[in-house]
């Protein structure tokens, strides 16, 4: 039987650092509590980066934007990331630390509620990244679907739930019930839509992988 806990933190020790800035950020948002990607996704979303070269990169949860700005280290230079997140201190940390760190403003910060914006966005994205309420990915598939074009990259993170997914509706919290089954309908709906191809990938706290079929 596989020891997981050991089998993650391996594969974390093989990891690569983040440049000193961040890993500065990363240090300060673990010590407040403020949950961001963790080294296994920052690799994952490094490589994905790196083959596939985005222009444009539309991100669901900003936190204080560390994941926006690890992005920004290894898209094009070209590339325009746009970044969400609802919670007030957490945007105006987010802002200060793109004022420092993002000295061209790659970064387009957008306040308030992800499931209310992404109606309104336009612009087609190569790479979406969804780190926002797990609970209302299922409610923005829509929406993200018709921001994707044919070949765009969705990767949506925590999908696993530390494992609470495998689980039946009965055997988890009451409180979690609502999450636990919106996320499942939502990895159902991905793995089984003929608009994309998706893998499931366990890695960290689970993430899927998909891209948008067509031409
Ligand atoms: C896991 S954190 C994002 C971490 C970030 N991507 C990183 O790795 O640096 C999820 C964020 O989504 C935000 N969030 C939750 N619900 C939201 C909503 N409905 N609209 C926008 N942001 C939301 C939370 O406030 C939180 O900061």
């Amino acid at each position: 039987m596989m020891d997981e806990t050991r089998v993650d933190s391996y594969i974390e020790s093989l990891g690569s650092p983040a440049p000193a800035y961040l890993e500065e950020l990363a240090k300060s948002a673990g010590l407040a509590g403020i949950p961001i990607i963790r080294p296994p996704m920052r690799d994952f979303l490094r490589t994905v980066i790196l083959m596939h070269g985005p222009m444009t990169i539309l991100e669901i949860g900003c936190a204080v934007g560390f994941s926006a700005l690890y992005m920004r280290e290894y898209a094009p230079e070209e590339c325009r990331i746009t970044t969400i997140e609802n919670y007030e201190p957490r945007i105006a940390e987010a802002k200060a630390n793109f004022a420092k760190y993002d000295p061209d403003s790659r970064i387009r910060l957008i306040e308030g509620d992800a499931v209310e914006i992404v109606k309104d966005l336009g612009e087609a994205y190569d790479l979406i990244f969804m780190d926002g309420p797990k609970g209302q990915y299922i409610n923005m598939y829509e929406d993200i679907k018709r921001l994707l074009p044919p070949g765009g990259v969705l990767i949506s993170d925590n999908i696993l739930q530390e494992g609470d997914i495998l689980e039946s509706r009965y055997a988890v919290t009451r409180r979690d019930r609502t999450i636990h089954s919106r996320m499942r309908d939502y990895l159902y709906k991905l793995t089984h839509d003929e608009d994309y191809s998706t893998s499931i990938v366990p890695l960290a706290d689970g993430a899927s992988l998909s891209v948008r079929l067509g031409t």
